[in-house]
C-alpha cells in the first residue's frame, strides 16, 4: 500500500461527502508519510487527527442519510461502528507502545475505498433525490439542510464547533 490516489470513480456527486472523503484520504496519506517516523508524538497526532476526522465524517454521513430517509441507514451505521471498534483496538495497542502505523495505514486505505465503492454508493440516489426535493431549485435551502444537520449533530454530541470544521 502506498500513497492513495483519488480517482473520479470514487466521487459520489454529493459535494460535502466528496470533500470529506478526499480529506480523509489526505489524512491517510499523511499517516503514510509519517508511518516510520521516530517522532512518536507526530505519529500519535496524525493517528488522532485521522481517527477524529473520520468519526466526524461518519456522524455527518449518518445524520444525512437518516434525514434523507435512506432505508439502510441503520445497517450503514453498524458498518461504521464495526470499523470504529477495529480502529479503537489498533489505537489502544499504539498507546501501549506497539508500532501500529503500517497496519493502521493499510487497514484504513483498504477499508475506505471499499466502503465508498460498496456501501456509500448505496445511499447516493436517495440523498440526491432528497436534496433535489429540499432544494426546489434554490441553493439556500441546500445550505439550510446542511446547517440543520450540523446543528443537530452538535446538540446531540454537545461539542460546539466540532462539526463545523468538516467544512472549514
Ligand atoms: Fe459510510
Ligand atoms: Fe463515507
Amino acid at each position: 500500500m502506498a500513497v492513495l490516489q483519488w480517482i473520479p470513480d470514487l466521487d459520489t456527486g454529493i459535494e460535502e461527502i466528496d470533500i470529506q472523503h478526499r480529506r480523509i484520504v489526505e489524512y491517510i496519506n499523511r499517516l503514510y508519510e509519517l508511518r516510520q517516523s521516530p517522532d512518536r508524538k507526530a505519529v500519535a497526532d496524525v493517528i488522532e487527527e485521522t481517527v477524529d476526522y473520520t468519526l466526524s465524517h461518519f456522524a455527518f454521513e449518518e445524520a444525512m442519510i437518516e434525514e434523507a430517509g435512506y432505508m439502510f441507514s441503520a445497517p450503514h451505521k453498524r458498518v461504521h461502528d464495526l470499523f470504529v471498534r477495529r480502529v479503537a483496538e489498533i489505537k489502544s495497542r499504539f498507546e501501549l507502545g506497539e508500532d501500529v502505523a503500517d497496519e493502521l495505514h493499510g487497514m484504513l486505505s483498504r477499508w475506505l475505498f471499499n466502503h465508498i465503492r460498496n456501501e456509500d454508493r448505496g445511499y447516493v440516489d436517495t440523498v440526491k433525490a432528497y436534496q433535489r426535493m429540499a432544494n426546489k431549485g434554490n441553493k439556500d435551502s441546500a445550505q439550510q439542510v446542511k446547517e440543520q444537520i450540523l446543528q443537530e449533530l452538535e446538540s446531540k454530541q454537545k461539542r460546539k464547533g466540532f462539526f463545523a470544521r468538516l467544512f472549514s
